[in-house]
């Protein structure tokens, strides 16, 4: 295998970004995904903090410019029209000023804007942006527990599997058979023209995916009345893990600006997350798991998703556990963190969150792990995922076994995690 060459690799990263970048937000990659993706631009914002600190603080805040009335912040934003990606906003027909879809992601935006204030080299900046993007954030959280926590049980749960930002991850099997697929209007699939059909999902999985599209735009993307009239409600222990770490997040710096309400909510939000997450604990699988909420039953599917709670302070007991899954994990895959437990028959080591690694999830789960003081386990995450990058360049992701990379090519926030990498290993 080559060997890492820290300086020609940050420069890769960085040229990767640079060519992403339309001025005030950047596409996640050429080709298969045109637009503005909500967690991919916060993650991403990391990066850019290292050359751009202003650019980084203006790629949240161009996100956030498109946040709805309500405090939603949607999963895509289509700044400007392109056909080459489906459902495109013909299909979502959201409604606003800027075309956007009708769906969130992973709230990571309070995470990303603390660390981005937190080692600012230009505290005056960071004081102003951070500032004004206090509120938009605490409107989001809000958000998530009065329309996605209807009966206060302190976990949000996702509508559709794009909001998890996990699309195809074995976790939504189950949960997605109960979604019907009669009335899906005709269409043609886009993802399939730009990456191999082998790596993407199935065309039943698709039909699904669009039938609830349908059904909240028929019901006019009332976010008020979506939760009850989803078929697919789930509680995703990674998602609800970002909220809480965000929670708290958004709590210190809050409380470093004098925003005091603001803290208080947001201590709360995620004192109560952190208690009701421990009923997705499973002492057999070493790891939480999601838990269908129509059902109110644990989904028997050991996912990324549920290593990924490490990131949010959680008991310390259970982190360790956690730690100690990864190097099971590690032990049948070359390459961690797999995003699917490989000694699993449904494991598949090419298809789209069914097995695959990716950088961002190594990020968040390095770091909660550091935390903690497993800074063994931690290492080789981070190891592993230079070394992907050495073998394979900037891919969207990678098979565990092989280290081959698949899905889109020069991908954005596969890039800035490796500038974070890369700092984090004192470059
Ligand atoms: C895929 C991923 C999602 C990501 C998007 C853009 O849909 O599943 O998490 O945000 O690509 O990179």
């Amino acid at each position: 295998m080559n060997t890492l060459d820290p300086a020609s690799t940050y420069d890769h990263a960085l040229e990767v970004l640079k060519e992403n970048d339309h001025g005030d937000y950047t596409i996640p990659t050429k080709g298969l995904y045109p637009f503005q993706w909500n967690w991919d631009s916060c993650l991403t914002a990391l990066g850019q903090s290292h050359y751009d600190e202003a650019r980084a603080w203006t790629e949240i805040d161009t996100l956030f410019a498109h946040q709805w009335p309500d405090g939603m912040v949607p999963h895509i934003v289509f700044h400007v029209y392109s056909d080459g990606y489906f459902p495109g906003p013909n299909v979502w027909a959201t409604n606003r000023p800027t075309p956007t879809s009708g769906i969130t992601q992973p709230p990571v935006a309070g995470f990303a804007v603390k660390r981005l204030f937190d080692r600012a080299r230009d505290k005056a900046l960071a004081t102003e942006r951070a500032r004004a993007l206090l509120p938009k954030i605490d409107a989001w959280h809000r958000w998530f527990y009065a329309d996605r926590d209807p009966h206060d049980e302190g976990l949000v749960a996702i509508l559709h599997p794009w909001e998890s930002g996990r699309d195809n991850s074995i976790d939504w099997d189950e949960a997605f058979e109960r979604v019907p697929t009669e009335g899906v209007e005709p269409y043609t699939r886009r993802d399939t023209q730009h990456a191999d059909p082998a790596h993407r999902p199935t065309k039943a999985q698709y039909d699904r995916y669009l039938w609830l599209v349908q059904h909240f735009r028929d019901l006019d993307w009332d976010n008020s009345r979506l939760h009850d009239a989803s078929p697919f409600q789930v509680i995703d222990p990674g998602f609800n893990a970002i909220l809480i770490r965000a929670c708290a997040d958004l709590a210190d710096l809050a409380e470093a600006l004098g925003e005091n309400q603001i803290a208080a909510d947001n201590r709360a939000r995620a004192a109560a997350g952190l208690k009701a997450i421990e009923g997705l604990w499973s002492d057999s699988h070493g790891q939480y798991l999601c838990k269908d909420r129509t059902t109110d039953a644990l989904i028997d599917s050991a996912t990324i998703g549920g290593i990924l709670p490490v990131f949010a302070a959680i008991p310390k007991p259970r982190a360790h556990e956690i730690a100690r899954t990864i190097e099971r994990w590690a032990d049948a895959a070359k390459f961690i963190v797999p995003s699917h437990d490989p000694l699993d028959p449904r494991f598949e080591a090419k298809r789209y969150w069914r097995g695959p690694v990716w950088l961002v999830m190594n990020y968040m789960i390095a770091d909660g792990l550091t935390v903690i003081g497993e800074t063994a386990v931690a290492e080789h995450i981070i190891r592993s995922s230079l070394d992907l990058i050495t073998q394979s360049g900037f891919a969207e992701y990678y098979d565990p076994t092989t280290g081959e990379p698949c899905g889109g090519g020069r991908f954005t926030w596969t890039a800035a995690m490796v500038i974070e990498f890369l700092d984090l290993m004192g470059r």
